[in-house]
């Protein structure tokens, strides 16, 4: 039995709405993880700790986004649960690089985020369920439950259940088989739900309420924020700047709430900083929030612009990790994106392929589909001119190809079929560049 600490100093929650304060996680809980004056479901952690010494740890190399733990809501570190998640590494792309100056005359820097590296799940989702398994063993919840496209249940199920956490997860229907089977493997309930996310999202809101289990409060939950915005503080101490452009697959879109958190956060420290210009992607197959801005911008954006969305029901889509239908988010993200100057941009799925293609055979690295999505958005904003010469930009690819074997096997263009020796020839690898750019390139 963990005791409660009833007092504690480290951090508070306070609603983004009315300003009241919520003195620790325990209360949070009990409080049914929303505002008891307001009933906001958005508060923020912050910490009365001095940021000077975040300064310090920018300077040593960590191997996991623990390295923050000052910064993190959680108390005691023996209460952590880690599998060497967040402080991935940000490489630079020099063949994005070239491409640019090479046909848009603009010398930039193109840094990727790589969370396929991250040590537990390999994807984008690992640090918030590192941090929220750790905080659940430190003020003993024992059940959970999520709604999810996959990553995040696929992350949450594994870090959960090292911590001996139940997790109920609710899928879609068209999940990806190999996260159903994932989550499956280590003993946690899937709930396969026959409809849209949207659908196993209400499901799962009334389990949650029928069998007093909280349940994950998807993009604004605390604990996720909390968990990525350390992204901030990784960008300064890898590349020892924040870059001018942010470029993301967007879903419900907890990286740019987290990355605006996160700078907030340090503030006091950095005045200077300002947030990236936010470029959030979309597919043809699921671009709600595209819809949204595009109207918008038609019309001048109107007072409440950001209360204008479309929901698309059943979303069509060939990667359904972004398959937000309803974007319940999007009136926080479009208030960001368009105080960053940044937008909301479309991409066509029938480019994923090969843009995944290209990345593997240019960089070695195959892309997940919607890390295809986010890289795909960069070949957009260049084209559009949303990248000025002199610009930084960040690219964060979300996952790596394995949770995805239907994406993985459309990439094979060099297999032929042979029955004797005399068809065998040696080749060279160069002779495939042309033919992989022109299909990124052409319509
Ligand atoms: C690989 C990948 N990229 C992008 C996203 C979108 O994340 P966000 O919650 O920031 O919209 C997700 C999550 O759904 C993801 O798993
Ligand atoms: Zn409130």
């Amino acid at each position: 039995m963990t005791l409660r600490i009833k007092i504690q100093k480290k951090y508070y929650l306070k609603c983004t709405e009315c300003g009241h304060i919520t003195p620790d996680f325990w209360t949070w809980f009990d409080q049914d993880q929303k505002c008891p004056k307001c009933g906001s479901k958005r508060s923020e952690v912050w910490y009365n700790r001095r940021y000077k010494r975040l300064l310090r740890l920018l300077k040593s190399s960590p191997d996991s986004f623990w390295h923050y733990f000052p910064f993190l809501p959680l108390l005691r570190r023996r209460h952590i649960i880690s599998r060497k998640e967040g402080a991935i590494p940000v490489e630079r792309w020099g063949f994005l690089e070239k491409f640019a100056k090479d046909n848009f005359g603009l010398d930039i820097e193109v840094h990727v985020c790589r969370n396929d590296l991250n040590g537990g799940t390999g994807t984008f989702k690992d640090i918030a369920a590192s941090l929220a398994s750790s905080i659940f063993k430190e003020i003993n919840i024992k059940q959970y439950c999520i709604a999810s496209t996959g990553n995040s249940a696929t992350a949450y199920a594994k870090y959960l259940s090292m911590a001996n956490v139940n997790c109920s997860v609710f899928m879609p229907e068209d999940v990806i088989k190999t996260s159903e089977a994932t989550i499956s493997s280590y003993g946690q309930q899937v709930f396969k739900v026959m409809g849209d996310y949207a659908k196993a999202k209400e499901i799962a809101a009334a389990y949650a309420k029928l069998h007093h289990i909280p349940m994950s409060t998807g993009n604004i939950d605390p604990i996720r924020v909390e968990a990525k915005k350390t992204m901030v503080f990784e960008w300064l101490r890898q590349i020892g700047k924040l870059p001018d452009v942010y470029i993301q697959a967007v879903s419900g879109g907890t990286g740019p709430i987290a990355v605006d958190k996160g700078i907030r956060e340090l503030k006091g420290v950095f005045p200077e900083l300002k947030n990236p210009r936010f470029v959030l992607v979309q597919t043809d197959g699921c671009d709600p929030m595209v819809r949204a801005w595009e109207k918008a911008e038609a019309t001048a954006f109107p007072d409440g612009f950001e209360k204008d969305y479309p929901i698309i029901n059943n979303p069509r889509t060939i990667v359904p990790t972004l398959a937000t239908g309803n974007p319940a988010t999007y009136p926080i993200l479009a208030k960001l994106v368009k105080e960053s100057n940044g937008t909301f941009i479309r991409v066509r799925e029938k480019k994923l392929i090969p843009v995944g293609k290209l990345t593997a055979y240019e960089q070695k690295v195959v892309p997940g589909p919607a890390s295809a999505v986010c890289l795909s958005g960069l070949f957009v904003a260049l084209r559009k001119g949303l990248i000025k010469n002199g610009e930084t930009v960040m690219v964060n690819t979300g996952e790596g190809p394995n949770r995805a074997p239907y994406f993985l096997e459309q990439m094979i263009y060099t297999t032929r079929e042979v029955n004797h020796v005399d068809d065998c020839e040696p080749h060279e690898i160069d002779d495939y560049r042309d033919q992989l750019w022109r299909d990124v390139l052409n319509d």
